[in-house]
């Protein structure tokens, strides 16, 4: 038995005010579309059927391969879409999820009970519900005097006393394919918007006489269904609740998981004590024992084991063993902390690399530099990287001692051992051993 998922995602979502499709705003990083799409591809071999109508273009460049794509233009409403998909899976699945593009904490486990709930019934379909007396204009699931389903009116249309129904119709359903393609391609068009209703499936399947299965949803957030900016943030906070709480249950300490915003791409090692304030972006990888925060900002960067990052901003950054930035610096692409390295205050490093064990404690600037074991670079140095049209390299050998307030006019090497007096403006390369003083520098016993 082959299970297919239809993903609904051609509406706009005018709510939103947005000239980006609804489907794509990101949430934890990624657009809200792929974790639906995860939680389809947990569940089937099938790739899921998405259909885009609004910025399809910028839906299928987002998803990609993942998915199967039917357009739908005009959008004529949840019916019409899921008719989109039919020649694509009518005789290929026998079972077929709908669901809802902007739904992204849906989880895996809760539709894997729907489709099984669906499979035992030997019913038409299964339908998702949820009770709650906060309606949020979902439809509304009208049962008879034998607690039999027989409908769902949508808010606009409903009366008072259906209105006050608190079962809810979450718009996900697992249907049986026989089913559901012949009866998708009868529904009715609805006034006054001329739409054609995927909802009225559940009257057509009643009428016949047939039994409508439903699974309870408990808990509403899973089921929140993003229309405007305040649900997004919303969804926001309740993604970002699940994350920090999937780090905790591996080992890692968060102080303050209120303030700590890790995006979903990340990951922790155990005994990393995460500070309050702290975002973790992109494709990051942290080690174990490390100490990150408060107040850090670390981007699509790799931090080894027993770390230490505070109040600094890491992005494109590789941080080896034992290594340390902060507070208040600033490690850019291409930066590099060999094990044990480290970087104190108001530091910037960009496309440089600071050898195992080297120091460079305060106020300074490496820029395409690569800096030797053991160096120490002293406050206030400078790489003077950019003439004006190009970038060059400075290279500082290990064991150097680069005077304060040493400016490297590159391209430059400074030797193994070397040393600069405070001020130096070098202009030439120093060789190994050598002292090199004055502005622009000379070597000593040279004239
Ligand atoms: C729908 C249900 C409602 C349910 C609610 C739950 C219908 C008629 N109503 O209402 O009973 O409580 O979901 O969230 O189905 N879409 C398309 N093409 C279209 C129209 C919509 O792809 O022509 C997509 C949208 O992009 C969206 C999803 O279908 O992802 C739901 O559409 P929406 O207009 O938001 O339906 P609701 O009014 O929320
Ligand atoms: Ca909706």
């Amino acid at each position: 038995m082959t299970l297919g998922f239809i993903i609904l995602a051609a509406g706009q979502g005018t709510r939103m005010r947005s000239q980006v499709p609804k489907v794509l705003h990101p949430l934890a990083g990624r657009p809200m579309i792929l974790y639906t799409v995860d939680v389809a591809r947990a569940l089937t071999d099938f790739p899921p059927v998405l259909v885009v109508g609004y910025g399809a273009e910028a839906v299928r460049r987002t998803v990609g391969e993942a998915a199967l794509y039917v357009e739908q233009v005009p959008q004529r409403g949840t019916g019409h879409a899921v008719l989109q998909a039919r020649p694509v899976l009518e005789g290929r699945v026998d079972t077929v999820v709908v669901v809802c593009g902007d739904m992204p904490l849906l989880r895996a486990e809760t539709l894997r009970r729907l489709v099984e709930r669906q499979r035992e019934s030997g019913g038409p379909f299964t339908m998702l519900t949820l009770v709650s007396d906060d309606p949020r204009g979902f439809g509304r699931v009208v049962r008879d005097g034998q607690g039999a389903v027989r409908r769902v009116v949508e808010e606009a249309q409903a009366t008072a006393e259906e209105r006050a129904i608190g079962e809810l119709n979450a718009g996900v359903y697992a249907f049986d394919g026989a089913w559901l393609w012949p009866h998708v391609a009868r529904i009715p068009i609805s006034l006054p918007k001329e739409e054609f209703y995927l909802t009225d499936l559940v009257a057509m399947a009643a009428e016949e006489g047939r039994q409508i299965e439903t699974l309870q949803v408990g808990d509403p957030l899973e089921l929140l269904g993003i229309n405007t900016r305040v649900h997004l943030a919303e969804a926001e906070a309740e993604l970002r609740r699940r994350i920090n709480r999937q780090w905790m249950e591996a080992g890692v300490t968060m102080i303050d998981p209120a303030t700590t915003y890790i995006e979903a791409g990340v990951t922790i090692g155990a005994d990393t004590v995460i500070g309050p304030h702290t975002h973790l972006r992109g494709q990051t990888v942290i080690g174990r024992c490390c100490q990150i925060g408060p107040n850090a900002i670390v981007a699509d960067s790799v931090i080894a084991d027993g770390c230490r990052v505070l109040a600094s901003v890491v992005e494109g950054a590789v941080m080896e063993e034992g290594s340390d930035v902060g507070p208040f610096s600033h490690l850019r692409r291409g930066a590099r902390l060999a094990a044990g390295a480290h970087v104190g205050n108001f530091g910037e490093l960009k496309n440089a690399t600071l050898g195992p064990g080297a120091k460079m404690g305060h106020f300074s600037y490496l820029g395409d530099a690569e800096v030797g074991a053991g160096a120490n670079i002293g406050a206030g140095t400078i790489t003077c990287n950019f003439d004006g049209e190009r970038k060059h390299r400075t290279v500082v050998g290990a064991g150097a001692f680069i005077g304060s307030d040493t400016m490297l006019v590159a391209p430059v090497r400074v030797g193994e051992g070397a040393k600069t007096g405070a001020g130096a403006v070098v202009t030439h390369d120093v060789p190994d051993g050598a002292v090199a003083f004055g502005v622009p520098a000379r070597v000593k016993g040279t004239r």
